[in-house]
């Protein structure tokens, strides 16, 4: 599974795009996840100025990995093991995907095109089957 290098490119500056409102984002994003997906909240501790810094964290690290998604598979791995710790489950990919891909959408208006937005959908996908083909035993497409 790849993502073509204008697809990167997309993904890369519509993440800028939403790196200065990454406090709005997170809003956004939390708001909804908990929206598709009320069972997740209490696996989040943290605050929401801290859960904000996580999720751009998180999508900063998809997209810096692109660049060379060999390297990032290892760092996914762990990640994943993190992730099993803290009480995530295959399916709750789905909706944090969704969630994802509604504040990118609403973040950035008009420059949220289809092209970008499926360079989105690609680029995630590529991230959680790698997190779910280690961790979670789930067959993936
Ligand atoms: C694209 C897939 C994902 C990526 C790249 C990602 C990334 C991250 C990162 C970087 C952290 C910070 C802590 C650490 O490094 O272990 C984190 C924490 C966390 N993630 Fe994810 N994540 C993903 C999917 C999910 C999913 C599907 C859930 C399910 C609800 C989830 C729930 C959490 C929780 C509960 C924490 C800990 C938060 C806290 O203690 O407040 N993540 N994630």
């Amino acid at each position: 599974m790849s993502i073509t290098l204008r697809q990167k490119q997309l993904v890369q500056s519509s993440f800028n795009k939403v790196v200065p409102i990454a406090e709005k984002a997170a809003d956004i994003f939390y708001k909804k996840l908990f929206e598709y997906a009320p069972e997740v909240k209490p696996l989040f501790k943290g605050n929401l100025k801290e859960q904000g810094k996580k999720l751009m964290t998180m999508l900063g690290m998809a997209v810096k990995g692109l660049d060379d998604l060999n390297k990032l598979v290892p760092v996914l791995q762990r990640l994943a093991d993190n992730h099993v710790q803290y009480g995530v489950k295959a399916e709750h990919f789905t909706p944090v995907g969704n969630a994802l891909l509604y504040t990118l959408r609403v973040g950035l208006g008009d420059d949220f095109t289809h092209e970008t937005r499926q360079a989105w959908v690609d680029t995630f996908r590529i991230v959680a089957s790698t997190m779910k083909e280690h961790a979670f035993k789930a067959t993936v497409a």
